[in-house]
């Protein structure tokens, strides 16, 4: 496939937009006929980290991790920008963040990147070599390789890799002590990126999103991160789990349903509930906070939600004017959440400033924020239920 065709009615994530017609690796077609490509997403070496703060250094973390490529290597794809080919004439495109010492940092903050992107095979001495690569990627931490299509319908947004997703996955790595031994739930998981770097701190990852398509895929990322998520002890479980629905599914015959056991693991130990970029739809966003709510009275502990979100201005016919509806909608259901008095949890919202070191590359855009929710139980005091909007 050397040209992306592009509907109507596509979206495309900023992650993978710089290189919408670049040759890329693609691996497969997937059930309903997209092509899957398979992109590279590697830690930042230290020098790369922006200044930051003291807290949370990564002095102590687990996952600190080695430049895969090597010093000389990295700087040639600092120097050199443009496309380079390789010995058969295929374009061998790497796009890196381009390190000018003499911008500031505000300017440093928007330099664009994006994923290593692998050159698609054509014969089997190169696929040989593309094995041979995966394996030697197999040695390293610090490479992250996913399946993800591009250009996708709304309802197949999830097989895109998103910014917000990039966002979480450096604050989860800037704070290792808070989330080792944990048991997590991600919600909306996508291609399962934050997911894989939860599971090298997390005890138990339970990844959920709907759809078989999309789930397939998420299972099949873990399996290809897999040496990284067992090498640190974690574990990844991929579930289905739809906002829309009051249950989670149990029915043994329903594909990545759920045991009881896992039920009760849950209930009993999820100590952090994790979501990256999913307030882009203002009944999927109710959908999502009824189960926030519903999963953190279940649960037998206090819970933190983390939720990443991109700001994102459109036109709108309704407003004759730019406006970003999915985000005001995201932050009047955390009001909510807040106001609430149910007495069964009670809940604080805070955003936490996007200070933490970048760990991945992406354009981290003052537009992505992070926030945080604390749900804590409230003995029981009779209160009455105040059922609101977003969470009844
Ligand atoms: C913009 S994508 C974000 C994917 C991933 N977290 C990332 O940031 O790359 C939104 C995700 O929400 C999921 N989603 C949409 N509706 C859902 C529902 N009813 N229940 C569960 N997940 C849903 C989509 O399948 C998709 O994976």
């Amino acid at each position: 496939m050397n040209q992306i065709i592009f509907q109507h009615d596509s979206v495309l994530s900023d992650v993978h937009m710089f290189l919408p017609m670049a040759r890329q690796r693609m691996t497969r077609l997937n059930n309903v006929g997209q092509p899957v490509f398979i992109s590279k997403f590697k830690f930042l070496s230290n020098a790369e980290k922006p200044e930051r703060n003291d807290e949370g250094t990564r002095e102590n973390s687990d996952t600190e991790t080695h430049s895969a490529q090597g010093e000389d290597e990295e700087e040639d794809s600092e120097r050199n920008v443009e496309p380079a080919l390789d010995e058969d004439g295929d374009l061998d495109v790497t796009h890196r963040p381009r390190n000018d010492s003499t911008e500031d940092s505000s300017s440093r903050s928007r330099e664009v990147v994006c994923p290593v992107i692998l050159k698609q095979s054509h014969n089997s001495a190169l696929q040989n070599e593309e094995d041979q690569d995966d394996e030697a990627d197999e040695c390293f931490d610090d490479i992250i390789r996913l399946e993800h299509t591009m250009a996708t319908p709304l309802e197949d947004v999830g097989k895109q890799v998103w910014r917000g997703a990039l966002l979480l996955a450096d604050f989860i790595l800037s704070e290792p002590l808070l989330f080792k031994g944990a048991t997590v739930v991600e919600l909306g998981a996508g291609a399962g990126l934050t997911s894989v770097i939860m599971a090298t701190l997390a005890k138990r990852v339970y990844c959920t999103d709907v759809g078989e398509d999309l789930l397939s895929m998420c299972r099949r990322n873990i399996s290809l991160n897999e040496h990284m998520i067992e090498r640190a002890g974690g574990e990844v479980r991929v579930r289905q789990l739809d906002w829309l629905q009051s249950d989670l599914c149990t029915d043994p015959d329903v594909d990545l349903s759920w045991t009881e056991e896992e039920v009760a693991d849950i209930h009993d130990n999820t100590s952090f509930i994790i979501a990256a970029d999913v307030c882009y739809d203002d009944d999927l966003t109710d959908g999502l906070f009824r189960t926030l709510y519903r999963l953190c009275n279940n649960f037998a502990h206090a819970c933190t939600v983390f939720i990443s979100i991109e700001k994102r201005f459109n036109f709108t016919l309704r407003n004759m004017d730019v406006s970003c509806d999915a985000y005001n909608h995201f932050r009047h259901c955390l009001s909510q959440l807040e106001d609430l008095v149910d007495g069964q949890c009670s809940y604080t919202v805070e955003q936490i400033p996007s200070t933490f070191p970048q760990f991945l590359q992406y354009e981290r855009i003052d537009q992505l924020e992070l926030w945080k929710v604390t749900a804590k139980r409230v003995p029981f005091d009779g209160a009455q239920s105040n059922s609101e909007q977003c969470t009844s």
